[in-house]
């Protein structure tokens, strides 16, 4: 995986790729630490500390979780957005992250539609920067909140992470892979904790490059990425079916036809039917009867909500890492 480049704050969180298996560990075990304490007592552990979020994207569940998740910590925050600050008159993601720092934020979190944004802020601030986000790259806090949900749902040990911790798990993954972050974070993550992961779709979704992506990372036995065209035939390998939003905004100039697409990979009620145990995942924003069909988002195998949930107790894990603070 990418070494961590020293021109970072130590506390950034800029892609999963960046992660050690102990980091991952970490995390975990300090998000349940942080999970179990008395509310007041949590409540003091980033008293005094402040953070930005900064949002040149729209967002619903990463900008609120984050945001709840340090006001639980005490922290106070500001939330800054490209629709309703001087960004919108043209000023730089550096001078925006220069004038942050000046007022005072010891950290931002920052979703940007260009991939690599989180990086320049990062260095040219020196400030602990969590990627929140960025273009077609990584969101590597969905990718542990995902985890998390897996863990707890498949009754494994949330608290720690070793490379055999997701030892003969499979997860599916269909969807807009090619525009997807998510995808490239959790296929970046789950195989080095034993995962096997199929990424599965068409082509104008998910090229066949999409199999390199841990082209030279050392893996455990039987983990990795592998692609698949047959939604049926990868689910029923599946323990896990993370379905992606068709990023309909994206597929402009493409051959895709939507409605061949949801006959081949919706996950439908009568799909989900024949696999009884299979545990659905979607990070949302879901669009109900494209790639899911609604009474499957709500069904009993879905653990949407819980995914919403544990994205504010992970991120709760992740500013106080960021931010050098103890639980
Ligand atoms: N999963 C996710 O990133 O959702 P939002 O765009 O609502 O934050």
């Amino acid at each position: 995986m990418a070494a961590f480049s020293t021109a970072y704050h130590p506390g950034s969180l800029l892609s999963v790729e960046h992660l050690s298996i102990a980091d991952v560990g970490q995390i975990l075990a300090a998000t349940a630490e942080l999970e179990s304490m008395d509310v007041a007592a949590r409540a003091k552990v980033l008293e005094r500390r402040t953070l930005a979020l900064l949002f040149y994207e729209s967002s619903t569940r990463t900008r609120t979780s984050f945001e709840l998740a340090a006001k639980s910590l005490g922290a106070t925050t500001t939330l800054v957005s490209d629709k309703s600050s001087s960004i919108e008159k043209g000023e730089s993601l550096k001078d925006t992250g220069l004038t942050l720092r000046a007022l005072g934020a010891e950290a931002i979190v920052l979703r940007h539609p260009a991939s690599g944004a989180p990086e320049l802020l990062a260095r040219v601030t020196g400030l602990p920067v969590l990627n929140a986000g960025d273009g077609m790259h990584q969101h590597p806090t969905q990718a542990l909140l995902d985890l998390r949900t897996i863990l707890l749902r498949l009754g494994l040990n949330a608290a720690t992470a070793t490379a055999q911790t997701l030892r003969g798990i499979t997860i599916v993954i269909t969807g807009d892979i090619r525009h997807s972050r998510v995808a490239r974070s959790n296929a970046m993550l789950l195989p080095r904790l034993g995962a096997k992961v199929i990424l599965c779709g068409p082509e104008e979704l998910l090229p066949q490059e999409a199999a390199e992506l841990l082209a030279g990372v050392e893996l455990p036995a039987n983990a990795g990425v592998e692609i698949a065209r047959d939604l049926d035939a990868a689910l029923e390998r599946a323990d896990v079916a993370m379905m992606l939003r068709i990023q309909k905004e994206r597929l402009l100039g493409t051959a895709l036809d939507l409605g061949e697409y949801v006959k081949r990979y919706q996950l439908s009620q009568a799909r989900l039917g024949r696999y009884p145990k299979l545990l659905v995942m979607h990070p949302g924003p879901i669009i109900r009867g494209l790639e899911i069909a609604g009474e499957v988002a709500d069904s009993p195998q879905s653990a949407i909500e819980e995914q919403v949930a544990h994205g504010l107790a992970v991120r709760r894990a992740v500013l106080v890492r960021a931010l050098g603070a103890r639980a």
